[in-house]
């Protein structure tokens, strides 16, 4: 077996985009051209019913169903694709952020009507603190979209990036024409199909040619002239390095649901996008064709069905080869781990696996050792990095109503965190204990499996807090006394950091202002 070359054959990665800009559409057309699937129409996404969108009890049930598409691996072009899929519900993106420190780079879907979007704005914010190599794809062109230029504009604006188009549209909407691509100055035609697989192509070298306008009319050859002038005049060359550092993101049009463009994007990221890449631990850098084993655990998946309480822990290896029933260091823990029920993700279906490389995810059942961001190895001590927490958004005080059960409630809170539901912070006065989570439906998450799994009674009650700060200060001293002047808003979080409450975004900026040797931060790591 040759390492190298399975870390080579792999891209690991996953599609991110605001809600309804086609991420599912587009997922779907992947695996059919991997041959993962048959037929569109065949991914049942984690997409959350547009029903079911505030039934967190129907939305679990589906995202039960969805730890089998959690990952989806196939081939195409003799590479090994792995596809991380995220949540599409708002009030899970802590989940999405968490599965992206397990990729390697990601296809990001933009509406062409809509624009840059809320959700692809902190998305993107999540992919730049690891740098991660972006390419975008401008979807529904088929629909009467916004200018091209003023999209790539606001794609640099927004989201912070440079971009290259690899491909231009040819008019939008009622009138698509197709797609010119730059970059084998060839020309696809439009033609809606939710079924065809492949594009033809029609190479045109030279512009000037009759030939385009025989396909597009007078009027929009003229027009993909003057633009493909334009473009090759205010964008340089896509430099690869420029991609893999994620300083420039190459840009494709098309539409998802008609299949078009896609195979085009799809063939340059086989061609462009990274195989894993060297990661870092606390302690030191970890090559992936390191011999020994080395992976961490971003995701855990609880099983809702009480008959069936183990959970699903996703391990991304990180280096070495990961054997089954092979007993592996928990680098938290003090037992050594053996996993002897280990699951691939292949398309739809999961399977038993013995063995896995680099890039890839595997699902391991865990009956409550392991928690997120635990890292398992060969047996070096080895701490991988990058899988911070956010600060959460809504807060909220755990009000305990069955006084005999505290020592439940401690337990079962603990375990829930661990799993990444939500976030814990206990204030340093009081010991009063504050969830916090990205959107509403967690707290009826959380409440209802307090009672069902620990027997624990809560209720929650509203907090007006901002953000949650992790708080820290090359001046020890100065770092002490800010902890003492302002101890009501001091809290420690599951691992003991401290972190400032803050009440407003006004105050935050006081406070910050007023103590300048005290650094704040809006993620757990810094
Ligand atoms: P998401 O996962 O990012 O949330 O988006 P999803 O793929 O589910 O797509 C959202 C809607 O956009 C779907 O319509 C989908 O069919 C549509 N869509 C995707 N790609 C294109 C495209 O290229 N052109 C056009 N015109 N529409 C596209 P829906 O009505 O919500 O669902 P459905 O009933 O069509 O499945």
């Amino acid at each position: 077996m040759n390492l190298s070359k399975e870390i080579q054959k792999r891209r690991t990665f996953g599609i991110i985009s605001h809600p309804d800009a086609g991420k599912t559409t587009l997922t779907e057309k992947l695996l059919l051209f991997g041959g993962a699937i048959k037929t569109a129409g065949a991914v049942k996404s984690n997409k959350i019913d547009t029903h079911a969108k505030s039934d967190w009890m129907e939305i679990e049930k589906q995202r039960g169903i969805s730890v089998a598409t959690s990952v989806m691996g196939f081939e195409y072009r003799d590479v090994k694709i792995n596809l991380l899929d995220t949540p599409g519900h708002q009030d899970f993106a802590e989940d999405t952020y968490r599965t992206l420190t397990a990729v390697d780079s990601v296809i990001m879907v933009i509406d062409c009507v809509k624009g840059v979007e809320v959700q692809t704005e902190k998305l993107m914010e999540v992919c730049r603190m690891r740098n991660t190599p972006v390419i975008c794809f401008i979807n529904k062109l088929d629909r009467e979209g916004r200018d091209p230029y003023e999209l790539l504009d606001e794609v640099e604006e927004k989201l912070n990036i440079q971009v290259r188009p690899l491909s231009w549209p040819i008019s939008m909407g009622k009138t698509f024409k197709g797609v010119y691509n730059l970059y084998e100055k060839s020309l696809n035609l439009f033609t809606p199909s939710q079924r065809k697989l492949s594009d033809e192509h029609i190479a045109i070298e030279d512009l000037s040619e009759q030939k385009l306008e025989d396909l597009v009319g007078r009027t929009n050859a003229d027009q993909l002239r003057e633009d493909v002038e334009l473009i090759e005049g205010v964008y340089p060359e896509l430099n690869k390095e420029d991609y893999l550092s994620g300083k420039v993101a190459p840009v494709f049009f098309g539409s998802a649901v008609n299949n078009f463009g896609v195979k085009e994007m799809l063939d340059t990221f086989i061609d462009i996008a990274p195989a894993p890449k060297a990661r870092t631990t606390e302690e030191r850098e970890v090559d992936p064709e390191e011999d020994k084993f080395s992976g961490f655990v971003f995701k855990i998946h609880a099983n809702m069905d009480p008959n069936h309480r183990n959970r699903i822990a996703f391990l991304r290896i990180c280096s070495g080869k990961f054997e089954r029933n092979k007993p592996y260091k928990h680098v938290r823990g003090t037992k050594p781990l053996r996993f002897s029920n280990v699951t691939s993700f292949m398309a739809q279906d999961k399977e038993i696996i013995d063995e896995a490389f680099p890039g890839d995810i595997v699902g391991l059942y865990d009956t409550g050792n392991l928690k997120i961001g635990d890292s398992i190895t060969e047996g070096e001590k080895l701490n991988f990095k990058g899988i911070p927490s956010f600060s959460p958004e809504i807060f909220r005080e755990v009000i305990n109503k069955d006084a005999m059960k505290t020592k439940q409630l401690d337990k079962g809170l603990k375990q829930l965190m661990e799993e990444g539901v939500a976030q814990l912070f206990t204030f340093d006065i009081g010991s009063r204990k504050v969830v916090g989570t990205v959107g509403q439906l967690q707290f009826e998450v959380i409440q209802f499996r307090l009672k069902n799994e620990y027997n624990a009674t809560v209720e929650f009650s509203p907090l007006n807090l901002y953000k949650a700060c992790w708080i820290s200060s090359t001046d020890k001293k100065q770092l002490d006394e800010f902890v003492r002047s302002k101890n009501r808003h001091i809290a420690k979080d599951k691992e003991g950091k401290l972190v400032f409450m803050a009440e407003s975004k006004a105050w935050l900026q006081m406070v910050q202002d007023n103590y300048p040797d005290i650094d704040f931060h809006f993620t757990s790591e810094f």
